[in-house]
């Protein structure tokens, strides 16, 4: 079976053809946003991921957390080019679709992508914006040239379990390398190169990640802590 990762009902992501799957951390190394290794997680041709945040075994499935869980997917289905506005800058424009993981990447060196559009005629500024944007997780920000080239890494197809940036909290499921998405009813999501999962079950745009994690302090452990946030 080709890779690629199925919504099911209420339930888990069931992820196909041996996707590598990694834990990562983000962390703030002089001034940028980084990942870091975190835990070995074990690879197999089939696994399923939580989607709900209350496995006790978390990322993956446990078969028993989303029994009261309702993961209705609520994500405009409409491709990236028509949902992201063109922001122009000085030297280059950015695509913005506010598609938002909060994974913090956006930042370099105290200021944001944004911040850097006006200045972006200046070739060293230019070349942080696009790093900035090249490294959403979300894939809510592109870089485009004002001819119309597109700033895009290449990304071998695999999976980071994200942990942080705040210490000690867990964020979403960073999906990269073009694997498609099929959401329940048997549609395809638009494929693209970087795209994050919600895994806290507490999303108000499914499948999608939007940062919700944060609020309600999300951690992977302990059938998730949102729930126990004394912990
Ligand atoms: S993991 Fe980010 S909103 Fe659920």
């Amino acid at each position: 079976m080709g890779m690629g990762i199925r919504i099911t009902e209420d339930g888990p992501y069931i992820v196909t053809g041996g996707v590598p799957i990694y834990e990562k951390r983000i962390v703030k190394r002089d001034g940028v946003y980084v990942w870091e290794d975190g835990r070995e997680l074990p690879q197999s041709e089939v696994y399923a991921l939580c989607r709900c945040g209350r496995s006790d075994n978390a990322p993956f499935c446990d078969g028993s957390g989303h029994k009261r869980f309702k993961g209705t997917e609520k994500a405009d289905r409409s491709p990236y080019s028509e949902r992201a506005e063109r922001l122009e800058g000085a030297g280059i424009d950015l695509m913005d679709d506010v598609r938002c993981g909060k994974a913090m990447f956006c930042h370099r060196h105290g200021r944001s992508t944004w911040d850097m559009l006006k200045d972006s005629d200046d070739p060293d500024v230019r070349n942080e914006l696009i790093r900035a944007a090249c490294e959403c997780p979300a894939g809510r920000t592109v870089a485009v040239d004002k001819d119309g080239n597109v700033h895009e890494d290449t990304l071998e197809p695999a999976i980071y379990i994200v942990q942080g940036p705040e210490p000690g909290r867990s964020g979403g499921i960073y999906v990269m390398g073009g694997i498609p998405i099929t959401s329940v009813d048997g549609e395809v999501y638009e494929v693209r190169n970087r795209v994050l999962l919600c895994r806290c079950g507490a999303s108000r745009n499914m499948p999608f990640c939007d940062a919700t994690h944060i609020n309600r302090m999300f951690k992977d452990t302990r059938g998730g802590s949102f729930l126990r946030k004394k912990d």
